[in-house]
């Protein structure tokens, strides 16, 4: 992809800070965690220009719809809300007000040009590496420019355009926070898109990493999520001025003071080294709690997805690591009815799903990606025959991830509370395994803390339990 800059150079420069009322940019997020980080991203680049983030659309100056292009609904998704945008952006007018829509993230990227001649009336197309450049585009889109196209994948750093952490208006939201530390991928599984559209793979170093996760534990951060496309791929230069990995990286943030729990999504099992193993044997802020995408229980597939693994090298892995940290609870992203699945392919799935016992997985039919190599295949899956084994692996995870929930039952177990409850008393937060556990008559004070429940009861999607001793982390 390149910048498709439709009409000429940027003039102007970058938006002015502005000097009346702050202007309002409203941002909404499709996809994953990492788009969740980005549009923070994106918010904190205009705050230095006089914009602040506003939940509402109908007060707003701009709107950036963050986009997700992994599987078909959601692109299908950002062009229905384009067209309500469109509408909204005639209301405005029809008022005197101007409504800049811009389009970020990967469908952004994928689409481009294409976007551009379905939806003519989008100011700004900017892919996930150039977003820092929005100011520009806003100061150009506001003075009456013609569409731009920003998709490029830059030569420069976009984290280091970024502003520096403690400067960020959208720091922490809470008690828990996502980190990127890692983008793009050059895996290539057959099915993907993310190496087309996120770019190759990159790695922040450690010293920006670690500056980041300090702004975030003084901003009251108890929890961090590190964050990437394929994590564990992570290999950004350590302290010591040598490619690092995740492992290291790790052990690094887990000696700031008052950071009590870190994780990282998502990762590949090739990727799996003994440093992030052993880590997760003896570093005790790293969770018990470990997503590893395993796509399919067959080898056949496998070696049609380009995953470079086997059911049984996945399997071996998980014994590894189960030595490690035995009680480890497992996630995994599944696809079904990728081209050429047989019958036999897809009970090798579930037998995968009950040998590892994965406590959660995130199931999703096969969606050919336009650009793919799976999407040319020409032996696809009718869509009933997805529908019914997505139903099948569902109600499998389902039934494992529920007898989980009921065997933490009588256990007694540290929870971070980072969220309210449905009733004023009550307060929600995370198990070490990431189950919600729901507290009825929670102080109030202990939002954004650590502390001990036992668990009395376990439900499909959550466990409830009782406060035994608050239990208070500071630094
Ligand atoms: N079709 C269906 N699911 C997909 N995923 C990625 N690409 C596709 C596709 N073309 C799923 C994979 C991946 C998760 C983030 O999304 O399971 O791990
Ligand atoms: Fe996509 Fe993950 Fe495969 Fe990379 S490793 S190509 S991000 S599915």
């Amino acid at each position: 992809m390149r910048t498709q800059d439709l009409d000429g150079p940027v003039e102007g420069g970058p938006a002015k800070p502005a000097e009346a009322a702050p202007k309002k940019i409203f941002v909404k997020t499709y996809g994953c965690q990492m788009n969740v980080y980005d549009s923070d991203r994106m918010v904190d680049v205009m705050a230095p220009h006089g914009y602040v983030e506003t939940k509402s659309q109908d007060d707003a100056d701009i709107v950036l719809l963050n986009t997700c292009h992994i599987r078909e609904r959601a692109a299908d998704k950002v062009y229905s809300e384009l067209g309500r945008l469109r509408d909204l952006k005639e209301a405005q007018a029809a008022k005197g007000k101007k409504l800049v829509i811009g389009v970020a993230g990967c469908v952004a990227q994928a689409e481009g040009v294409e976007m551009q001649r379905r939806a003519p009336y989008v100011d700004m197309i900017v892919g996930p590496q150039t977003y820092h450049r929005l100011p520009e585009l806003v100061t150009r889109a506001d003075n009456g420019g013609p569409a731009q196209i920003e998709t490029e994948f830059p030569v420069v750093d976009k984290f280091a355009s970024l502003p520096a952490a403690e400067k960020r208006k959208t720091l922490a939201r809470g008690p828990t926070a996502f980190l990127t530390i890692q983008e793009g991928c050059d895996k290539f599984c057959t099915f993907c898109v993310v190496p087309y559209t996120r770019g190759s793979e990159y790695s922040r170093p450690f010293a920006r990493i670690l500056e980041e996760a300090r702004s975030l534990v003084d901003a009251g951060v108890r929890e961090i999520t590190l964050l990437g496309q394929n994590v564990n791929a992570f290999h950004g230069e350590d302290e010591a001025g040598s490619a690092g990995t995740l492992g290291g990286l790790i052990r690094a943030l887990a000696r700031i003071d008052g950071l009590e729990r870190l994780r990282y999504t998502t990762s590949h099992p090739r990727d799996m080294d003994e440093a992030l193993i052993a880590a997760h044997g003896d570093e005790q802020k790293l969770m018990p709690y470990l997503h590893l995408p395993v796509q399919s229980g067959s080898d056949r597939i496998l070696d049609l997805m380009n995953r470079q693994h086997t059911a049984d090298h996945y399997i071996r892995l998980i014994e590894r690591i189960r030595v490690a940290r035995p009680d480890i609870a497992l996630s995994s992203d599944f696809i079904v009815g990728f081209p050429g699945e047989t019958d036999a392919d897809f009970e090798a799935t579930l037998g995968l799903v009950r040998e590892v016992g994965f406590v959660q997985a995130y199931t999703f039919k096969y969606s050919p990606r336009p650009g793919t190599p799976a999407a040319g295949h020409d032996n696809q899956i009718a869509e009933e025959v997805k529908v019914e084994r997505l139903a099948r692996l569902q109600g499998l995870i389902a039934e494992q991830q529920l007898a989980f929930n009921k065997s933490c039952a009588g256990r007694r177990l540290p929870v971070l509370f980072d969220r309210r409850g449905r009733t004023p008393t009550q307060l929600v937060g995370r198990s070490p395994f990431l189950q919600s556990v729901v507290l009825d008559n929670a102080p109030a004070h202990l939002f954004g803390q650590i502390a001990e429940v036992d668990i009395e009861e376990g439900f499909a999607m959550s466990l409830h339990g009782r406060l035994v001793k608050e239990e208070v982390f500071s630094a």
